[in-house]
C-alpha cells in the first residue's frame, strides 16, 4: 500500500470517521469495504469493546484486509466473503454506524431499496447510516448512478424510512487515493 494511504488509514481517515460520528465501543458494519481504507480507520476508533464487520463480495480484497489488520495487531475486525447478496446474519437493532460507501453504484434502484431496508433492520434506534454516494452526476457518473444526482440518491434514502441529518466534505478515500467528497448521514426514523 503506497504511503498516502497508509497516512489516510492512520491519521486523515481516523479523524474523518470521528467527524461522521464512530466511538469508542461501537458496532459497524462496512457493506462492500475492498481492502479497508474506512474499515481500519473505524477499527483504530472502536477499539477491542467494538467489532467492524467487514462485507465484501472479493475475498481478495478481503485478504488485504485481514493481512493489513495483522500487522497492525487490530484484533476487532471480523471480514465476511459474501456472494454479493444483501441480507447479513446481523441481527435486529445490533448496529451503531453503517457505512455505504461508494457502493451503492453498484446496485439497481431494487437492490438499493433492499440494502436501506437491511440498514434499517440491523441498525439500532439511534443508529447512524453513513454514505458515500460516490459516481452520481455531479462526480463521474457510472454504473447504476449514470442518471442520479446527490439529490435523488439523498431523496431515496428518505423515502426508506432514514432522516437526513448531516453532510461532510473533504480530502477522502476513493479506490486508492484521496479525492474530494461528501458523505451523507441518516438517522433511523421511526416507521
Ligand atoms: C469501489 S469499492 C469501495 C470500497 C470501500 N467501500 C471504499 O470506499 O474504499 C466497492 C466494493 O464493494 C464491493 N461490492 C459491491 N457490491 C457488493 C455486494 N452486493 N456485496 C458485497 N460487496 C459488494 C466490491 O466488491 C468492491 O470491493
Amino acid at each position: 500500500m503506497n504511503e498516502k494511504m497508509e497516512r489516510w488509514e492512520r491519521e486523515a481517515g481516523v479523524e474523518f470517521l470521528k467527524k461522521i460520528g464512530i466511538k469508542s465501543g461501537q458496532a459497524i458494519l462496512d457493506f462492500g469495504c475492498r481492502v479497508g481504507h474506512y474499515a481500519i480507520p473505524a477499527a483504530r476508533i472502536i477499539g477491542n469493546e467494538g467489532i467492524v464487520y467487514a462485507v465484501d463480495k472479493e475475498q481478495q480484497a478481503l485478504d488485504e484486509l485481514q493481512q493489513k489488520a495483522i500487522r497492525l495487531s487490530l484484533k476487532n475486525i471480523k471480514t465476511v466473503n459474501t456472494s454479493g447478496q444483501i441480507q447479513t446474519d446481523l441481527e435486529n437493532n445490533s448496529i451503531d454506524v453503517v457505512l455505504f460507501y461508494d457502493v451503492l453504484h453498484y446496485h439497481e434502484k431494487e437492490e438499493r431499496e433492499k440494502l436501506y431496508q437491511e440498514a434499517f433492520r440491523i441498525l439500532k434506534q439511534e443508529g447512524t447510516l453513513s454514505v458515500y454516494p460516490k459516481h452520481t452526476l455531479e462526480d463521474n457518473p457510472i454504473r447504476q448512478f449514470k442518471e442520479l444526482n446527490l439529490d435523488d440518491v439523498k431523496r431515496e434514502i428518505e423515502d426508506s424510512g432514514f432522516h437526513f441529518e448531516e453532510k461532510y466534505c473533504g480530502f477522502i478515500s476513493h479506490d486508492d487515493g484521496l479525492n474530494k467528497g461528501c458523505v451523507l448521514n441518516f438517522r433511523k426514523g421511526t416507521i
